[in-house]
C-alpha cells in the first residue's frame, strides 16, 4: 500500500509485535523495528518482508533521533508509557515524522502540548485507553445513560504493570466517581461484588473508576450519565494494587512482580478472557449494547495501534495532537476489528429505528 517508512519502537514487545505484523499485512512494505535487543525481534518477526531491525534506547537521545530519522510515522509501543511521556513524540516530530502512541494518555499529551506543526500526534491508541473511548460511540447518544464494563483475566507484562502502578491521580481518573448532569460526581458509586455484566463468562467484581478518557467520552457525546467499571475475576489484582498505592511511592517498582503474579493467580483457575461491554439501558423497551471479546488485550492493542497508524498515513486525521478515541472513525475501526482474528466477537444491538451512534455499523 504505502512505501513510506514506518518506525515501530518496542516493535518486538507484546503489543508492538502484533502492530508490526498487522502493518505488514496491511501492505506497509517498509517497517523499522527498534528496541535495545533487536536480535529478539529477528526471532519474532524475521519471517516478515521489508523489516529493518535497529538498535535504539529511549534513554539515549542520539540513538532515538537516529531511529526516527527518515520515518514517515513513528509508532511507539515501548513502555512504561508514563515514564516515557513525550520523549519519543518530540524526537519523531523533530525528525518530521507523524506520531502514534499505544498509550501516553493525558500526561504525555499535556507534556507535548499542541505544537505539532503540520504533523499529527495521536495518543491512547490501544484497547484501554482507546477502544474503551471509541466503541461506545456506536451505541450512545446525547442524553443517554451509558454503562461500561471492561476487564477479565489475562496475563500482565511488567511494562503494563508499571503503567498501572503509575496511573494514580487526577490525570488518570477517579475511583468511585461517575459522570452525571455535565460533571464528575465524586464518591457516588460503590464496588459491585460478583456481578455478571453482559458478555462476561463468569461473575466479576466491578470497581467504579471514571477514567479521564471516560470524562472526554461523556463530554463529547453529551451523555446524561456515565458509569465506568473495571472488572476483575478475583480480588488478587485489586488487593495488590491497594497495597501498592498505600505504600511509599519509592517502593512502587517492587510491586511490578507482585502484580504480574496476581494476574497469573487469576489464570490458574480459568482460561484467559477480556471483555469490553457498553450498554445504554432503556427505561422501557430494548436497550442498546455493544460487546467485544478477546483473549489477548495486548495483541489487540497492537491491532488498534496499527489501524491508527494506517489512518494517519492515509491522511484521515488532521494535524495536531489528539486522543485516538476522539479522531478515529468508530465504524471503520469496528469493521476492521470484525475482520481481525484476535477479536473473538464484536456484537452491537440497537433497537429498530434507534438514532444513536454511527448507524452505518453492521449489526451481528
Ligand atoms: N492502551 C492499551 O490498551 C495498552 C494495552 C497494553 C499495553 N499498553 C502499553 O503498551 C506499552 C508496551 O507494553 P507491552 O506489554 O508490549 O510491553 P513489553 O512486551 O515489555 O514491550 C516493550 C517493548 O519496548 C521496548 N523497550 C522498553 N524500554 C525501552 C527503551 N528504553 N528503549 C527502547 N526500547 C525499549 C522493549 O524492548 P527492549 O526491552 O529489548 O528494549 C520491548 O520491545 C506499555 O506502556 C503498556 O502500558 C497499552
Amino acid at each position: 500500500m504505502a512505501d513510506q517508512l514506518i518506525a515501530v519502537l518496542g516493535g518486538y514487545g507484546e503489543v508492538g509485535a502484533t502492530a508490526v505484523r498487522r502493518l505488514s499485512e496491511y501492505d506497509y512494505g517498509r517497517i523499522r523495528v527498534g528496541g535495545r535487543n533487536p536480535s529478539r525481534g529477528r526471532g519474532l518477526l524475521g519471517d516478515l518482508p521489508g523489516i529493518e531491525l535497529s538498535y535504539v534506547d529511549i534513554e539515549d537521545a542520539g540513538s532515538l533521533q537516529d531511529f526516527c530519522t527518515g520515518a514517515h510515522l513513528v509508532l511507539n509501543c515501548a513502555g512504561p508509557s508514563y515514564r516515557i511521556l513525550d520523549t519519543v513524540a518530540r524526537a519523531a516530530l523533530k525528525a518530521g515524522a507523524h506520531y502514534v502512541d499505544v498509550a501516553g494518555d493525558v500526561p504525555a499529551h499535556r507534556a507535548l502540548g499542541s505544537t505539532t506543526g503540520d504533523r499529527v500526534a495521536v495518543f491512547s491508541a490501544g484497547l484501554m485507553p482507546g477502544l474503551t473511548g471509541l466503541l461506545p460511540r456506536l451505541i450512545a447518544d446525547s442524553g443517554d445513560r451509558l454503562d461500561i464494563h471492561v476487564g477479565g483475566a489475562v496475563r500482565m507484562t511488567p511494562a503494563s504493570a508499571a503503567d498501572i502502578l503509575l496511573a494514580q491521580g487526577p490525570d488518570f481518573g477517579e475511583s468511585l466517581a461517575r459522570w452525571r448532569g455535565g460533571a464528575v460526581v465524586s464518591r457516588s458509586l460503590t464496588p459491585l461484588r460478583k456481578v455478571r455484566p453482559a458478555g462476561f463468562p463468569e461473575p466479576v467484581d466491578a470497581m467504579p473508576f471514571l477514567p479521564t478518557e471516560g470524562i472526554r467520552l461523556a463530554e463529547e457525546l453529551d451523555v446524561a450519565e456515565l458509569r465506568f467499571y473495571t472488572a476483575y475475576a478475583s480480588e488478587a489484582i485489586p488487593t495488590t494494587l491497594a497495597m501498592a498505592w498505600a505504600d511509599d511511592p519509592e517502593f512502587r517498582d517492587d510491586y511490578v512482580e507482585l502484580l504480574t503474579q496476581a494476574a497469573k493467580t487469576d489464570l490458574r483457575e480459568r482460561d484467559p478472557y477480556y471483555v469490553l461491554t457498553a450498554c445504554v439501558p432503556a427505561i422501557t423497551g430494548a436497550s442498546s449494547s455493544l460487546t467485544l471479546r478477546t483473549d489477548d488485550p495486548y495483541r489487540l492493542s497492537g491491532v488498534v495501534a496499527a489501524l491508527t497508524a494506517s489512518a494517519v498515513v492515509q491522511e484521515k486525521i488532521g494535524c495536531g495532537a489528539h486522543f485516538a478515541d476522539s479522531v478515529l472513525d468508530p465504524d471503520d475501526i469496528a469493521a476492521a476489528l470484525r475482520r481481525d482474528p484476535l477479536v473473538q466477537s464484536l456484537t452491537i444491538q440497537k433497537p429498530a429505528g434507534s438514532a444513536a451512534g454511527h448507524t452505518s455499523a453492521p449489526q451481528n
